[in-house]
Order: structure tokens, then sequence, then C-alpha cells
């Protein structure tokens, strides 16, 4: 791909971790420095991340070998769909801030079923495109919790202590897993949001040089 591509960055972190925060953050610094940026998420808005918003809510059921199935392959709907996919953007020069990606899949999905196969599942997202850098917020679930008491009427499926508990080991493991190929950026999300943000900025800003 051209050298004047955009960047592709990835927020990840428990639910309730301050990605939407440091996502914002992030979006507003770069359009003061007039880097063209978009900003996305996963699920996606597309159909299969409709559907997905479902199953989280508990509006529909099903399997969990089936939601990881649903996750990898809105993934490939929002990098490949040619109205705002990912790698449309991207070919663009457009910089595609998106909260939440493949490692989420692994993560949450990797609780109950094999990371391997889930592996294999994005296998074809990771030859299309593969994020510039991961940017890791770690948080105890107990903080996420209590965030997430004061922001939201509604817990999605996954929104539990135990759950919680199991997805951030399943995130650390990964992140040994993968750290050799992948470029992670893991910050302490118990920090000031301003103190957050100017550590992700430190460690990305040579991207956009
Ligand atoms: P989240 O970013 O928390 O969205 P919201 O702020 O709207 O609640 O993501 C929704 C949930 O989707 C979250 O619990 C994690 C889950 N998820 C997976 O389980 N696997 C995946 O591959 C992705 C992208 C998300």
């Amino acid at each position: 791909m051209a050298e004047n591509r955009g960047r592709f960055i990835t927020f990840e972190g428990i639910d309730g971790c301050g990605k939407s925060t440091q996502i914002h953050r992030l979006k507003q610094r770069m359009e003061t420095m007039s880097l063209p940026c978009w900003e996305t998420f996963e699920p996606s808005s597309g159909p299969v991340g409709s559907m997905l918003r479902q199953c989280l809510s508990g509006r529909m059921k099903t399997d969990e070998r089936t939601m990881a199935t649903l996750f990898a392959a809105d993934r490939l709907d929002h990098l490949l769909n040619d109205q705002d996919g990912i790698f449309l953007k991207i070919r663009q020069g457009i910089h595609v801030i998106c909260d939440r990606y493949t490692l989420s899949n692994y993560a949450y999905q990797g609780v109950s079923t094999s990371l391997d196969w889930i592996e294999g599942l994005n296998s074809e997202a990771g030859k299309i495109l593969r994020p510039d850098y991961h940017i890791f917020i770690d948080v105890e679930p107990e903080v996420s919790l209590e965030r997430m008491a004061k922001t939201r009427f509604h817990r999605d499926l996954y929104e539990t202590r135990e759950r919680l508990t199991e997805v951030r080991n399943c995130y650390f493991s990964l992140i040994d897993r993968f750290q050799e190929d992948e470029n992670i950026l893991v910050v302490d999300g118990s920090q000031e949001a301003d103190a957050i943000a100017e550590t992700i900025w430190e460690n990305i800003s040579f991207l956009f040089e």
C-alpha cells in the first residue's frame, strides 16, 4: 500500500476502561493538527454489528461460538464494505481510530472458545490490514464496574465481575503472545485522563511524522 496511506489505531480494554474518553481526546488532538481522521467502533453499525448488539443486550440469544463467528464476520464487513469500510478510508489517506478490534475477539470469546480457532477466524482480516498500534487501557474490574454503575442503567452480556476478570486475564496472555509481532501499548487506566492521553500520544505520534 502507498506510504501516504492512513494509519490504523485500535483501542482495547474491558468495558468501562475509559476507551471512549481517550478516543475522543486523540481525535481532537489529530483534528487540531489537521490530520484527517475517522472514528469507528466494533461491533460496527453494519448489518452483522446490529445483530451482535441484540445478542449483547439479551434481546437475541445465541451460542458463544456463533457470537465469535459473528464478531469476525462483522470485522470483515467493517473492513471491506465499499461505503465506509476501514480499508477504503486507509487507502484514501484517512487515519482510522477504532474502538475495539481483533484483540477484543480473542479476549472476550477466548474465555469460552479456543484461541487458535478465533485466530483462524480473524486470519483473513489480518492479511488485509493490521493495526499500526493497539492501545490497551488497563483497569481493574472493580474500577470498571464502579464507572459503569454511574453511567449505565443496563448491563450487557459480558459486564459481570467474573467475566471482566477473565477477559482482563485473557488480554494479558494475548499481549504476551502477540507483542513480538504487533505494536501493543499497555496504559494504566487508573491515572487521570490527561496523563493517559499524553502517554498514548508520546507512543504513537511517530506514526504521523
Ligand atoms: P463496547 O465497546 O463496550 O460497546 P458499548 O460502549 O456500546 O457498550 O463493546 C460492546 C461489547 O462487545 C463489549 O462487551 C465487548 C464485546 N465484543 C466482543 O465480545 N468481541 C469482539 O470481537 C468485539 C469487537 C466486542
